[in-house]
C-alpha cells in the first residue's frame, strides 16, 4: 500500500486558549525560510515513493502563501489521490484557493470549533461565524467538494442550546466530513495553565447528541471523533489507524516505517524551529528521536487504534501478526466487559459500544492489563 505524507506548517496568528499543539506565533517573513527548509528536508530524506495521500497540518497551513504549498506538493511524485490542508476561517482568499486547486489539493479541513461568536471569542479564536460561512461559500465556489469541519464539544460556558444550534447548522451545511473532539485541557495550553472551568459531563453529553444526530443525517461514524458521508472517510487518517507507513516533514512531524526485515520504526523531528533550521543548514535530517516498536508496543497500538475505529478490529489477525495467544482469563474479561455494556465481540471483531467509546482509554487498558504479552506463553 502506498504511504502517506504529512507536512507540518507550525505558524498561527495567535495561540487559541485550548491548544497544546506545536505552533509558532511568528511574523510573516518567517514563512518563506521555513518552507525552504521543509523543501531541503524532503530532498535530504531521499523520499521518492509516490504517496497516496498528503496532509498539510498545523498550526495553520492556510496562513502561508498558497504558492509555497504548491511548491511543497511539487516535491513529491505526482498522483496523490487525496491531498488535504487544514485551514482556519478568515485566512483563505481567491489566490490561495487557486494555488490549492492547481496543486491538486482536494480536501480542506476547516477548523470551525463552534458557529457561535461568543464561544469563538471565549476560546481565543480570531474569526467569527461570518468568516466561517464566507469561507465555506468560497470553497464550494472554487469546486472543493470534500470539506471537513472540526468542532469542539464542551467549550467552557457552552450551553446545550448553543451546541444544538451548532449541530443544526452542520446539518444544513452538510460537509462531506465532520470531526468532533471532546475538549481536552492539556497543561501546556492557556486554559491548562489557568485551571479553566471545564465540564467533562457536558462535553460527553454534547458528544452523545452529535452521535445520534449525525447518524440520522446519513453520516457514517467510522472513528471515535470522525464522521463521513459514505465514501468520504479521510484516507490519510485511515493510514494512521491501520498501520500503513507514513513520512512526516517539518518540525514535530512523526514518521512510521516498516523495513523488509519486518522491523517497525517510529521517528520524530525536533520541535524547535531554530534546531530544525540549524540541522538542515548542516545537511542533517532534523530527527530528534527514534524507536523500534517492540511486539508489546505494537500490541498496545493495535488495540488502542483498533478500538477507536467503530468497526473494531479482528483479534485473530492481530494475534497471527504478532504471534500471541489469548489466554482463557482474557476471554473471561471480555465476557465481563461485554456484560457491562462496554464492548461487543462477535468471535472475530472486537469493538467498543457507544457507551464504551466514552471511556475508550480505560476500557482498552482493562483489555491489555496486565498486558497480553506477559500472560502469553507464545512471547519469549
Ligand atoms: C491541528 S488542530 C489545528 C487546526 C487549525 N489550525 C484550526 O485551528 O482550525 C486540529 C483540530 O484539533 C482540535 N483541537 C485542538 N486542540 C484541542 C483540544 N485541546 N481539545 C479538543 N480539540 C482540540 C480542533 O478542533 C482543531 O481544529
Ligand atoms: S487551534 Fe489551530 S489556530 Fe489555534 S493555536 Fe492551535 S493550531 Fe493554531
Amino acid at each position: 500500500m502506498k504511504p502517506g505524507v504529512y507536512v507540518h506548517i507550525p505558524f498561527c496568528e495567535q495561540r487559541c486558549y485550548y491548544c497544546a499543539f506545536t505552533v509558532a506565533v511568528s511574523p510573516q517573513h518567517a514563512h518563506e525560510p521555513y518552507v525552504r527548509h521543509v523543501i531541503r528536508e524532503i530532498q535530504l530524506s531521499q523520499f521518492s515513493q509516490q504517496p497516496e495521500t498528503i496532509f498539510f497540518g498545523g498550526g495553520t497551513p492556510s496562513i502561508i502563501d498558497g504558492a509555497w504549498i504548491q511548491k511543497i506538493v511539487e516535491m513529491f511524485p505526482k498522483g496523490a489521490e487525496e491531498i488535504s490542508l487544514e485551514a482556519n476561517p478568515g485566512t483563505l482568499d481567491g489566490a490561495k484557493l487557486e494555488h490549492y486547486a492547481t496543486a491538486g489539493i482536494n480536501r480542506i479541513s476547516l477548523g470551525v470549533q463552534s458557529f457561535d461568536d461568543d464561544d469563538l471569542k471565549n476560546a481565543g479564536r480570531l474569526h467569527g461565524s461570518a468568516e466561517i460561512f464566507r469561507d465555506i461559500e468560497s470553497l464550494r465556489k472554487y469546486g472543493f467538494n470534500n470539506i471537513n469541519i472540526d468542532l469542539i464539544s464542551g467549550l467552557p460556558h457552552q450551553q446545550l442550546n448553543i451546541w444544538r444550534r451548532n449541530l443544526a447548522i452542520l446539518e444544513q451545511i452538510r460537509p462531506e466530513h465532520v470531526s468532533i473532539y471532546m475538549l481536552d485541557v492539556e497543561d501546556r495550553s492557556v486554559w491548562g495553565k489557568s485551571a479553566s472551568d471545564v465540564s467533562d459531563d457536558l462535553s460527553t453529553k454534547f458528544y452523545m447528541e452529535a452521535v445520534e444526530r449525525l447518524s440520522k443525517a446519513g453520516y457514517v461514524h467510522y472513528e471515535i471523533s470522525n464522521w463521513a458521508l459514505p465514501g468520504f472517510e479521510c484516507r490519510h487518517n485511515l493510514k494512521y489507524w491501520t498501520g500503513v507507513p507514513y513520512r512526516g516533514f517539518g518540525i514535530s512531524a512523526h514518521s512510521f516505517s516498516k523495513s523488509a526485515g519486518l522491523t517497525f520504526k517510529r521517528f520524530w523531528n525536533t520541535t524547535s524551529l531554530s534546531e530544525y533550521r540549524d540541522m538542515l543548514d548542516a545537511d542533517r535530517l532534523p530527527i530528534a528521536g527514534e524507536e523500534e516498536l517492540t511486539r508489546e508496543m505494537r500490541l498496545d497500538e493495535a488495540f488502542l487504534i483498533g478500538l477507536r475505529r467503530t468497526s473494531g478490529f479482528d483479534i485473530w489477525s492481530v494475534a497471527a501478526e504478532l504471534g500471541i495467544e489469548y489466554p482463557r482469563e482474557w476471554f473471561d474479561r471480555i465476557c465481563k466487559l461485554e456484560d457491562a455494556g462496554w464492548i461487543q465481540f462477535d468471535g472475530i471483531f472486537l469493538r467498543l459500544t457507544a457507551k464504551g467509546r466514552l471511556l475508550a482509554n480505560a476500557v482498552t487498558e482493562e483489555l491489555l492489563w496486565p498486558t497480553l504479552v506477559s500472560t502469553s506463553a507464545a512471547i519469549p
